[in-house]
């Protein structure tokens, strides 16, 4: 496992749209164990594949309950609504407000490609909806209400 280089906000490949993984490789494995890796090492609660330059439907959350790996994910239901603060490692520094579903039920393909299904809400029913966008090209900016804010350092230790 390694750490990988991340891209930023301005980089064309958050913009593009991942491709379906067909079989886990041990090149897929890989990915997955330094998206982790990467992730924590960014104090970050998630993490796309596409934000380190490979376009693949793969992303990685922990919210504090332990990691989740999340192979070609969708999202099967959703409801309510949570408007907060939001912020993105491929967009250093910043943060926006962004409203989202307050509960989510995703499925998608576990680290050893078996089918599950999870439900979150708040900050994981947040999560998945942002790094689910990754997958599709999109960064929480094209939703944020209102201009982009600069990151106290207290909200970064928050993260
Ligand atoms: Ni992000």
């Amino acid at each position: 496992m390694a750490l990988r280089n991340m891209r930023y906000e301005g980089d064309p490949v958050l913009n593009k749209i991942a491709k379906e993984v067909k079989e886990l490789t041990p090149r897929t494995k890989e990915l997955i164990g330094d998206l982790l890796d990467t992730m924590y090492h960014e104090n970050g609660v998630g993490l796309a594949a596409p934000q380190v330059g490979i376009l693949k439907r793969i992303c990685v959350i922990d919210v504090g309950e332990g990691p989740y790996v999340f192979i070609n994910p969708e999202i099967i239901e959703s409801s309510g609504s949570q408007t907060g603060e939001e912020g993105c490692l491929s967009v250093p520094g910043k943060c926006g407000v962004v409203t989202r579903p307050n509960y989510v039920k995703a499925r998608a393909l576990n680290e050893n490609f078996e089918p599950f299904e999870v439900e979150g809400t708040e900050l994981f029913a947040r999560a998945m909806c942002h790094e689910f966008d990754h997958l599709d090209g999109h960064l929480y900016v094209e939703k944020a209400e209102g201009p982009l804010q600069d990151m106290t350092y207290e909200d970064e230790e928050e993260e």
